[in-house]
C-alpha cells in the first residue's frame, strides 16, 4: 500500500481523534513545559550573564559572598523547581501518550475482528501484527518528535527573541535569519526523502511477511528439505530492506552537507558578531555569553528538527498501511436494526442462493440458484468430491462471507437480519483445521461456552474422548497447547475440537471433518459421542469417509457447487450414482451395516 497526502491526512485524524480524548493532559503539559525551559535554558544564564558583566567591568566588590549568596541561592532554586517541573512533565506526557495508545491499540483490535473471513484469507498474520504495532508506535513517535522537539523549538525562539532582542537586536536578527533559511530548506529535503521512506518501508513489510510466513510454516518448510529456498526468499527481501535504506542513507546525507553547514554558520556568525559587538561597546560582556548559550539551545534543536522531519515521514509511512485498513468497511456487516433472534430448533432453508468468489475465475457463478432445506432436528450429511463447495455452505450459513443472491433462513429468519455474533451463537461449529489458542486445554474447551463451569468442561472433554489423553499430561487441564495447537497429535486437536463444540449448547451443530484424523477406533467412541449430541440439533455433517454419515437421515452429494445426488444411505447405494461410486470405492464394493 502506498502512503499519499490523503492517507497522512486521515491518519493525523484518527491521532487527533483519540489525542483530543485526553485534552486535560495537554492543557496540562504544554503550558508546564514552557515554565520549565524558561526558568532552566533562560533565566539561569540571565543571571550568569548578570555576574560576568560585572566581572568584566571590574565591579569586585559588588560580588563579595554576602552580595552574592540570595543569587547562588535562586540559582539553586530555580535548578530545583526546572528538576520538579520536568519531572511532572515527563510524568503527564507519559501517561497521556498511553492513554491514547490504548485506544488506538484497541481501535485497530475491533477493526480487524470486524472484518470478514475473506479480508484475513488475503493477508499474512505477522504483516497484520506487524501493521498494528507500527500503527500505534508511530503515534509515540510522533508526538515525541513534536514535543520534545518542535515544540521545544518554538518556544526557544520565541524566548530568545523576548530576551535578547533588547540588548543585542543583530544578534537575534542573525539567527533568526539563518534559521529561516534552515527550516524551509530541510521541508523541502524531507519532501525529498519522502518516497524512500516509502520503499524502505514498504521493503520492511515485505521482509517481516515472509519472515513470518517461513517461520509459521516451518514444518513444511523442514519437511520438503526447502531450508535453502526460504534462505533464498529471505535474502532477497533482506537485501530490498538494506538497498532501500543504502538509498535512504545517501540522499540523507548528501543533504547533510548543507544543512549541517547551515547549522555552523550560525554558530560561527553569533561568535563573530557578539565578540564585535562587546569589543565595540554595543553589548554588555555578559550578552555575549547570552547569546552563545541561546544560540547553541537553538542549534541543538535545529539539529534534531533534521531528525524529526526524518521521523515524521517514516512514521506517516509506517501507519500508512494501518490508515488504509481501518478505511476498509468490513465486507459482512451487522444490520442497522438487527432483529431479535427467533431461532429454536434450527431448520435451515437456502433459496435461490448465488454465490461466488470474487478471487476466482468468472465463467459461472460457483454456487447458483442453489437451494437447500433441513428440516428442525434432522441430520444430513454432506459428501462430494474436494472443492465441490462443502466447506463454503458451511461459512456461508455462520455468514462468514455474504450471498450475492437469494436467501438464507433460519427457523424462517433472514441471517442477514440478525446481528452475527448472535446468529453464531445457535450454531456449534467445528471446523476442517480445528483452530486451538496457545493457552490451556481448559480455555481452550470452555471457547465454546466462555462462562462454562469446569465441570460442564470435563464433561465435554470426557465425551469427546479427550479426557483420556488430558489425563496423561503434566498439568492435565492446564496444560497449554502450543501455537495453534502443535503440541498435540492431529487426532487430539479433533477432539479438542469437538469438546468445545459440545459445551455449547446450540441448536445448530456444523461438523466439518470433524473426526478425519482419527483412527476408526476412536471414530467409532466419538460418533457414539456425536450422536448424543446431534440428539434434538438440526445437524450438518460433512465427512469424506463414509461410513461415518451412512446413518444420516439425508446424505446430500455436492460436486462443483452443486446437489447432484440427495437421499438416505441405502437409497443412494441403490441408484448407482456417484455416492455409489465412491462408497464401493471405500467399501470395496461391500454393502456395510
Ligand atoms: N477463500 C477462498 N477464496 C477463493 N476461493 C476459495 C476460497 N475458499 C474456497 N475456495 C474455492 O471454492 C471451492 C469450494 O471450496 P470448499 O472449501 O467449499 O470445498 P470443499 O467441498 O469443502 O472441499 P474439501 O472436501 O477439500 O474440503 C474450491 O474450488 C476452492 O478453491
Ligand atoms: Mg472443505
Amino acid at each position: 500500500m502506498k502512503p499519499n497526502p490523503r492517507t497522512t491526512k486521515k491518519t493525523l485524524k484518527i491521532y487527533w481523534r483519540y489525542a483530543k480524548r485526553y485534552k486535560m493532559g495537554m492543557l496540562k503539559i504544554y503550558p508546564t513545559m514552557a515554565i520549565a525551559q524558561f526558568a532552566e535554558d533562560f533565566a539561569i544564564p540571565l543571571i550568569v550573564s548578570s555576574i560576568l558583566t560585572k566581572l568584566a567591568a571590574g565591579k569586585i566588590d559588588e560580588l563579595s559572598l554576602d552580595k552574592i549568596w540570595p543569587i547562588l541561592l535562586a540559582v539553586v532554586l530555580l535548578e530545583l523547581f526546572a528538576h520538579l517541573l520536568w519531572n511532572y512533565v515527563v510524568r503527564t506526557f507519559w501517561r497521556w501518550q498511553e492513554f491514547v495508545m490504548r485506544d488506538l491499540n484497541m481501535v485497530a483490535f475491533d477493526h480487524l475482528s470486524s472484518m470478514s473471513y475473506r479480508f484475513f484469507s488475503n493477508r499474512f498474520a505477522g504483516s497484520l501484527v506487524n501493521q498494528v504495532n507500527k500503527f500505534c508506535g508511530s503515534f509515540e513517535r510522533l508526538t515525541d518528535a513534536l514535543t520534545w522537539n518542535v515544540y521545544k523549538l518554538a518556544v526557544g525562539v520565541v524566548f530568545t527573541v523576548l530576551v535578547l532582542a533588547p540588548k543585542a537586536p543583530l544578534v537575534v536578527l542573525a539567527i533568526l535569519f539563518i534559521a529561516t533559511l534552515y527550516v524551509p530548506l530541510i521541508w523541502i529535503y524531507r519532501r525529498q526523502q519522502l518516497p524512500y521512506n516509502i520503499r524502505w518501508s514498504a521493503a520492511e513489510t515485505k521482509r517481516t511477511g515472509q519472515l513470518a510466513d517461513a517461520v509459521s510454516n516451518i514444518l513444511a518448510v523442514k519437511s520438503f528439505a526447502n531450508e535453502k529456498l526460504e534462505r533464498g526468499l529471505m535474502r532477497e527481501r533482506v537485501d530490498e530492506v538494506y538497498g532501500r535504506s543504502m538509498d535512504t542513507m545517501k540522499l540523507n546525507m548528501r543533504q547533510e552537507l548543507i544543512t549541517g553547514a547551515l547549522q555552523r554558520s550560525i554558530n560561527v556568525v553569533v561568535i563573530i558578531l557578539s565578540v564585535w559587538l562587546a569589543v565595540t561597546g554595543h553589548i554588555q560582556a555578559g550578552v555575549i555569553y547570552l547569546a552563545l548559550t541561546y544560540t547553541a539551545a537553538i542549534l541543538r534543536r535545529l539539529w534534531d528538527l533534521n531528525n524529526t522531519f526524518r521521523t515524521l515521514t517514516r512514521v506517516f509511512g509506517d501507519a500508512a498501511d494501518m490508515t488504509e485498513i481501518l478505511q476498509i468497511e468490513p465486507e459482512v456487516k451487522d444490520p442497522d436494526t438487527p432483529e431479535v433472534p427467533k431461532i429454536k430448533s434450527g431448520a435451515i432453508e437456502m433459496i435461490n442462493v448465488g454465490f461466488d468468489y470474487p478471487e476466482k475465475k468468472k465463467d459461472a457463478q460457483f454456487l447458483r440458484n442453489f437451494n437447500l432445506s433441513i428440516k428442525s432436528g434432522e441430520k444430513v450429511g454432506l459428501v462430494g468430491p474436494s472443492g465441490g463447495g462443502k466447506t463454503t455452505i458451511t461459512k456461508l450459513l455462520q455468514r462468514f462471507m455474504d450471498i450475492q443472491d437469494g436467501e438464507i433462513l433460519i427457523d424462517g429468519q433472514d441471517i442477514t437480519h440478525l446481528k452475527q455474533d448472535e446468529l453464531r451463537k445457535y450454531i456449534s461449529y467445528v471446523p476442517q483445521e480445528p483452530l486451538l489458542f496457545h493457552r490451556s486445554l481448559s480455555d481452550n474447551i470452555g471457547y465454546g461456552q466462555t462462562d462454562a463451569s469446569e465441570k460442564h468442561i470435563k464433561n465435554a472433554a470426557k465425551l469427546a474422548h479427550a479426557d483420556e489423553f488430558i489425563q496423561e499430561l503434566p498439568e492435565k487441564y492446564e496444560t497449554l497447547v502450543g501455537e495453534r495447537g502443535v503440541k498435540l497429535s492431529g487426532g487430539q486437536k479433533q477432539r479438542v475440537a469437538i469438546a468445545r463444540a459440545m459445551v455449547r449448547e446450540a441448536p445448530i451443530l456444523v461438523l466439518d471433518e470433524a473426526t478425519s484424523a482419527l483412527d476408526s477406533e476412536s471414530e467409532k467412541l466419538i460418533q457414539d459421542a456425536l450422536w448424543k449430541l446431534m440428539e434434538g440439533r438440526t445437524s450438518l455433517v460433512i465427512a469424506h469417509r463414509l461410513s461415518t454419515i451412512q446413518h444420516m437421515d439425508r446424505i446430500i452429494v455436492l460436486d462443483n457447487g452443486k446437489i447432484v445426488e440427495e437421499g438416505t444411505h441405502q437409497d443412494l447405494v441403490k441408484s448407482n450414482g456417484l455416492y455409489a461410486k465412491l462408497w464401493n470405492h471405500q467399501t470395496g464394493g461391500f454393502l456395510e451395516d
